[in-house]
């Protein structure tokens, strides 16, 4: 790493509140800084008591302190705030949610948060009682007014043998927050709220025989990002996954898991019921064997006999069908079209024709091939939208082209 890159990094405040999940920041911190963030750890008196500051200044590079009296000479109090392009608090305790949403200032972490003119992300821990009870959940809708972002916690297992909401989100599911809110701070208003939306994610596979399928290679990544992002604006989020890489299930969403372009179908029509949006983002095989062996297909000394397939459903398609046959009522439903162009045919008017035929709502425009979209983190595209316009997406994480379709989804819902 250059000299001239570290004045490039974004500088991020860690807050560190006092509960078990303390040691989970390490992680975060780790995550972080890998990535190419100067890194602040800054705890509270109760954090150091689940891990030690050594443990902090050692991952960090940067000292760590609690109070407002160290280092009094370089007022940290208000530098660490003012200089900070984004603070996130992982985890943020109901006592550290209700000291910022009372704008207490008596250590140096609430101090910093009154400071911060930056994105704030607080990612809440704590028993479902604690997170369930009316101040806090009244300290959480005071901060998110005042445009802090406040994520959902995560369903699972917490301290003890409990179970329940009010679990860390993954590390690596705070870092992607986090990294959304440096590309665009406006990325998680609370506009989905008392939304339900389906989310379609993978890549089916289509038997031939017990051991072998045809499949593709879509990591089931874009998916993911859209359902996070949704859950964290507030909606109620159902996930169809088909087969994906080995992903983290994002913090507070319901994940149906499917293997074939038939089971996806039923699902989605299943689960589209009822839904304010439906986004198809799984790449579902256009074909499948005609015929499924009933037992491994063996070597013979002649060559095999041609693989004979027949068409798949087309679920997003069908989804718009059944709308208009008046058996849905979602307001929205949005696609995605993987194209690579051809000499006489470019990505985007591909993408125009693909969302006149699907009769969809909404369309996000993905080209594919050479390394693009498929597997990989980063993703750039255009939304189409079934009245004629067309926004570019830039290049950017999978997260912030879901925040853009989200935005877009939002304003039709509003609009019905
Ligand atoms: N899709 C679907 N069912 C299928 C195929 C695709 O629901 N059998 C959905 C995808 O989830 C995506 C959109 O349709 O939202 C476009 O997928 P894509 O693979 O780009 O298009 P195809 O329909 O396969 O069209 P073509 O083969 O002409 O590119």
């Amino acid at each position: 790493m250059t000299a001239n890159s570290a004045e490039n990094q974004p500088n991020v405040v860690l807050g560190v509140a006092g509960g078990i999940a303390a040691y989970k920041a390490c992680e975060v911190l780790r995550r972080l800084t890998e990535s190419g963030h100067r890194v602040r750890v800054v705890p509270t008196e109760a954090a150091l008591q689940f891990v030690g500051a050594a443990t902090f200044e050692a991952l960090s590079g940067q000292p760590v302190r609690t109070g407002v009296f160290a280092d009094v000479e370089q007022v940290p109090h208000v530098r660490l705030g003012q200089q900070a392009d984004l603070v996130v608090v992982a985890p943020a305790t109901a006592d550290l949610l209700a000291r910022a949403a009372h704008g207490r200032a008596d250590d140096l972490l609430t101090s910093t948060l009154l400071t911060a003119r930056c994105p704030v992300l607080m990612v809440p821990a704590m028993h479902t009682e604690m997170w369930e009870h009316p101040a806090t959940q009244d300290n959480v809708a005071l901060l998110r007014s005042r445009g802090i972002v406040v994520a959902e916690p995560d369903v699972g297992r917490l301290t003890g043998p409990d179970t329940g909401k009010g679990r860390l989100p993954d590390p690596a599911e705070i870092v992607d927050l986090a990294r959304l809110l440096l590309a665009e701070p406006n990325a998680l208003p609370r506009d989905l709220e008392g939304r339900r939306v389906v989310v379609s994610a993978g890549g089916t596979r289509e038997p031939l025989d017990p051991v072998r399928y045809l499949g593709n290679r879509s990591s089931g990544r874009q998916g993911y990002a859209l359902a996070r992002v949704a859950a964290h604006r507030g909606a109620d989020v159902t996930l169809v996954a088909a087969h994906t890489a080995d992903l983290v299930v994002p913090a507070g969403v319901r994940l149906v898991r499917v293997g074939t372009a038939e089971e996806m179908r039923a699902t989605m029509l299943k689960e589209a019921s009822g839904a304010d949006a439906v986004v198809m983002a799984a790449a579902v095989a256009d074909f499948r064997p005609v015929e499924l062996a009933e037992h491994k297909i063996k070597k013979t000394g002649r060559d095999p006999e041609p693989l004979r397939l027949t068409k798949n459903p087309d679920v997003l398609a069908e989804l718009v069908r059944s709308r208009a046959a008046g058996e849905l009522d979602t307001a929205v439903i949005a696609g995605f079209a993987a194209e690579t162009g051809d000499p006489s045919t470019t990505v985007l008017e591909h993408g125009r024709a693909k969302l006149a035929r699907k009769g969809c709502d909404l369309l996000v425009v993905n080209a594919v091939g050479d390394g693009q979209a498929f597997e990989v983190e980063d993703n750039a595209g255009w939304l189409l939208t079934a009245d004629g316009t067309e926004r570019p997406i830039p290049f950017g994480s999978k997260s912030r082209l879901a925040s853009t379709l989200w935005d877009a989804v939002s304003e039709q819902l509003a609009a019905k």
